[in-house]
């Protein structure tokens, strides 16, 4: 049974987000406070310009030291200011065809530049509102049956636990578990687990419980294993693009779904899933409406989108995914290869700090090619991962997350976080347990 550490409600009043927010920092705060915020530019190791410039383009990566883009990730100013400025346009005539038509432009572009990014045939996207969207459209889009099976693994996120405990309670499906901790053969444990009533796969791309990242050889030869099968291969992508490399075709899933809301740093509530073209028939509509439709009439007719937008339906947040769109094609223009790279050599720094302390130890996967920006420490037994967030936070500016292990402490690395932060976090951590 899962149970989800509590973390207390650590919301701002407005007086206190004035005096933090970056808005009014230079106005209101004193020096003084500013200099204990965490990753300031003027102290510590000089960082490269690409850096630089893009942290600054962040506000609230140096208002503290911000390691938690596994919950939700920052966005940029070019991003804000795309969502506000789609959103003024709009609303000066929401249904007048000259502002509706140039926002009805926004999602087929959006889809589709997805689409040839993260390596998506171009009528395999569809805009969702968060990765759990898309985990629900996967889901459910089996006829179950009593004994059906399903495969997830023990480090998956409530998101694609739940939505299997309503499908087991309402229609008598089975939940089989395998072992994701660090070292293990995820070949073999699905191996394990399959049966002749096996009908999914569904499993994280990259854990947010140990940052396992499940390689894309691996996901592929996966990929291979069920389709001989015909059992239906989900991944759940929220840990994903911008966190580790993602090729959709090359990791050899049916489906994926994934957020702009955390590694690509988009807007809040926003989201895609991914299918292959020649699945759209087998991954089934169960929730539709207008939008969904390439025909209907009033008669009992009508006849789904020839791709994935056929999951899509009603009216949806526009400017939003103007942001979405923003967003990525920032991540881009930064480089995917240069963010990703640097991703992984801030996290070997991480690991080596780790390895030259005793008072911490990993668990994230120490192999390189198994780890992802998601790097996970584990403190020593009685010392409980929700109290130490709670003073990093409060007395350190320090920003990290606990997990489902009560002594594992997450801190998310992205491209914009520094060594020195990650050395300051280390030294806080042991200093606390
Ligand atoms: C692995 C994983 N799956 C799903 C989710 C839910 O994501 P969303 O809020 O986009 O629905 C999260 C969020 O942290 C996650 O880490």
């Amino acid at each position: 049974m899962l149970q989800e550490n509590k973390v207390p409600d650590r919301s701002l009043d407005r007086r206190e987000f004035l005096a933090k927010s970056s808005l009014s920092a230079a106005a209101v705060v004193p020096i003084g406070t500013l200099a204990r915020f965490a990753g300031l530019a003027g102290s510590g190791r000089p960082q490269e310009d690409w850096v630089r410039a893009a942290r600054n383009e962040i506000p609230a990566s140096t208002e503290s030291s911000y390691f938690q883009t596994g919950g939700v990730g920052p966005s940029s100013r070019r991003t804000m200011a795309e969502v506000a400025e789609k959103l003024h346009f709009q609303n000066r005539g929401p249904a007048d065809p000259r502002y509706s038509g140039t926002m009805a432009q926004i999602e087929p572009g959006l889809r589709s530049y997805l689409a040839s990014v993260f390596g998506v045939g171009q009528d395999g996207v569809a805009l969702t509102h968060s990765t759990s969207e898309g985990i629900s459209i996967a889901a459910w889009s089996q006829n179950w049956m009593p004994g059906d099976e399903v495969i997830v693994s023990n480090q998956e996120h409530p998101a694609n636990v739940v939505p299997w405990y309503v499908l087991r309670d309402r229609f008598g499906i089975v939940m089989r578990e395998i072992n994701l901790d660090a070292g293990t053969d995820l070949i073999h444990e699905v191996r394990q687990a399959l049966s002749s009533r096996t009908r999914m796969v569904s499993i994280s791309h990259v854990s947010r419980n140990n940052g396992r990242r499940v390689r894309t050889d691996e996901s592929a030869a996966l990929g291979e294993l069920l389709r001989s099968r015909d059992i239906v291969y989900h991944l759940d992508g929220a840990q994903g693009p911008g966190c580790v490399d993602v090729d959709f075709s090359a990791l050899g899933c049916d489906c994926y779904s994934t957020c702009g809301h955390k590694w690509l740093l988009g807007p809040k509530g926003t989201g895609a899933f991914f299918v292959r073209e020649d699945m759209l028939d087998r991954i089934q509509l169960s929730w539709a409406g207008s939008h969904s439709h390439a025909t209907m009439d009033y008669e009992g007719s009508y006849s789904l989108l020839p791709s994935a937008a056929r999951y899509e339906f009603g009216t949806r947040a526009l400017a939003d995914f103007a942001g979405f769109h923003t967003a990525v094609s920032w991540m881009e223009e930064l480089g995917f290869d240069r963010v990703l790279t640097r991703i992984q050599h801030l996290v070997t720094h991480a690991v080596d700090v780790v390895d030259a302390r005793s008072e911490v130890q990993l668990a994230s996967p120490r192999a390189e090619q198994d780890r992802s920006g998601v790097f996970v420490l584990r403190l020593p037994s009685g010392c409980d991962a929700t109290e130490v967030y709670n003073r990093l936070a409060d007395e350190r500016n320090i920003l990290s997350s606990p997990v489902r292990q009560a002594g594992d402490l997450r801190l998310a690395v992205h491209f914009f976080n520094t060594e020195d932060e990650i050395d300051a976090a280390m030294d806080a951590v042991a200093a606390l347990c």
